[in-house]
């Protein structure tokens, strides 16, 4: 049966923190309608999927998501949304049909007129990719959490030989400067406290009066209310001289990198099209550290790239150990439909990779537990931005991305300062001071660089 008008919505996204924005979009679209959002336990009449392609296992989920929708007593309008709809398309209702919508990421701004079209009982499908064209059709901005995206660049023109994002989001665009820094007031004046610059290559951001992208930063620093900023994710071709110097001179910008490598391999680089070498990107990583001693290095990899030999393999265990990375994300190569690599010979069997993802996470996770214990003993500047699960426990971030847990009685969304206490693989236990009893001023907390006598831990 179809609904002929919803009246609730749930939009649930997966994969990358650009859907994760694309949803709150669609959502603030669907509300502009004078639809509600329901509850993560309620049955809304529209589920919207918004989903990932990036690997098998993501892009498969959707299906069993679909298959439990329809399952409902009464199932809901479904709209797929992301890049599995934009790749396959139409595919999806063949393949599912009690699919109602499909909607590809340049294309959500139409969801409502798509909405009207499946309750009339008619095919609603919109994967067009006009430019830019669907920010200027969204609504303003609603409150915010302290902690909010802004998606600044999307898709991407360097074709790594193994990922579906060039084909998926389009070739790499800009937002324009104005479109931005109004966007970043909109969220300060809706309550958050940090900005997250998102881009498929968000260093690649550059507009056409000649800005890079660290002239956008120097321009969001320059916001009042706004404290923090970041951005992720980066390619380390576009790491040019005027980011690496806004790493030591944009005061808002916290020290925090997430710049992929993907294999320590040269030949793999060459293989995976990446067009940096793993000496350039050791090069990289030097001159950042340079401008910001104390900056948290992240990044991707990937095991398993087709014909990856043993020794090349260690060549990505080197670098890791060169690097020492605060945290990091590790994946098992996945063939993606299109894409070169797909093709290529000599696939790694799924227990080579598992093996070697193994030996590859058991490292990251060393260094991560010991960047994590470097901070204990330090005063830290804490943004505050969701409640504990026990009573009066708050979590908050470092300036370099962890989580911390904490009793205070500041209100989410206040930066406090404290004293980092114990340190567990993910997180790190701390206690409320106040910035005299730390005795040093807010730029030198928020860098660390006080070390507070060491205290006997509190357990995570
Ligand atoms: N298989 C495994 N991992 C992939 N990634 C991208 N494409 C693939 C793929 N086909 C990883 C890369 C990228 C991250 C977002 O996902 O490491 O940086
Ligand atoms: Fe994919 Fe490479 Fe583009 Fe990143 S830079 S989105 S890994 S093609």
């Amino acid at each position: 049966m179809t609904i002929s008008d919803p009246k609730s919505f749930q939009v649930k996204s997966f994969g990358c923190q650009m859907n994760v924005y694309d949803g709150a979009r669609m959502a603030e679209l669907l509300e502009a309608e004078g639809m509600t959002a329901s509850g993560e336990d309620e049955e809304a009449d529209l589920v919207v999927l918004n989903t990932c392609h990036i690997r098998e296992k993501a892009a498969e989920k959707v299906y069993s998501d679909i298959g439990r929708l329809m399952k409902r007593d009464h199932a809901p309008m479904i709209a797929v949304a992301g890049c599995v709809a934009q790749a396959e398309g139409a595919e999806i209702s063949r393949r599912a049909p009690g699919v109602g919508i499909v909607v590809g990421p340049q294309a959500y701004h139409n969801l409502p007129a798509l909405v009207r079209k499946a309750a009339r009982g008619e095919a609603a499908l919109d994967t067009d990719m006009p430019l830019l064209s669907k920010f200027g059709a969204l609504p303003a901005r609603r409150r915010q959490a302290p902690s909010a995206f802004l998606t600044v660049q999307e898709g991407c023109d360097k074709f790594c030989t193994y990922c579906v994002v060039p084909y998926t989001r389009g070739a790499e665009i800009s937002r324009p400067f104005a479109a931005i820094v109004d966007e970043a007031r909109a969220l300060i004046d809706g309550g958050a406290k940090e900005i997250i610059l998102l881009g498929q290559n968000v260093n690649a951001w550059r507009d056409g009066e000649g800005r890079g992208f660290d002239a956008l930063l120097r321009a969001l620093d320059r916001l009042p209310g706004l404290k923090r900023i970041r951005y992720t994710t980066s390619h380390p071709n576009d790491m040019d001289d005027g980011l690496i110097r806004a790493h030591e001179d944009v005061e808002k910008l916290m020290p925090y990198l997430h710049l992929p490598v993907q294999s320590g391999s040269d030949r793999v680089l060459k293989a995976m099209n990446r067009s940096h070498s793993a000496d350039s990107y050791l090069r990289i990583i030097d001159r950042v550290r340079a401008a910001r001693p104390d900056i948290a290095i992240s990044g991707d990899f990937i095991v398993g790239f087709p014909g990856e030999s043993e020794a090349e393999f260690e060549e990505t265990l080197k670098i890791v150990e060169a690097v020492n990375y605060a945290q990091a994300f590790s994946f098992k190569y996945s063939p993606r439909p299109g894409t070169p690599a797909a093709d290529m010979e000599d696939q790694i069997p799924a227990h080579v990779m598992d093996e070697r993802l193994q030996r590859l996470q058991a490292l990251l996770n060393i260094q991560q537990i010991a960047f994590n214990q470097s901070k204990v003993g330090l005063f830290s500047d804490v943004l505050l931005e969701r409640p504990g699960r026990k009573p009066g426990q708050k979590i908050g971030k470092t300036p370099w991305l962890q989580s911390v847990h904490l009793e205070t009685n500041a209100a989410i969304g206040d930066i406090v300062e404290v004293e980092l206490l114990s340190a567990g693989p993910n997180s790190l236990a701390g206690k409320s001071v106040t910035p005299a009893k730390a005795g040093v001023s807010g730029q030198e907390v928020a860098a660390g660089l006080h070390k507070a006598p060491a205290v006997a831990g509190a357990t995570l």
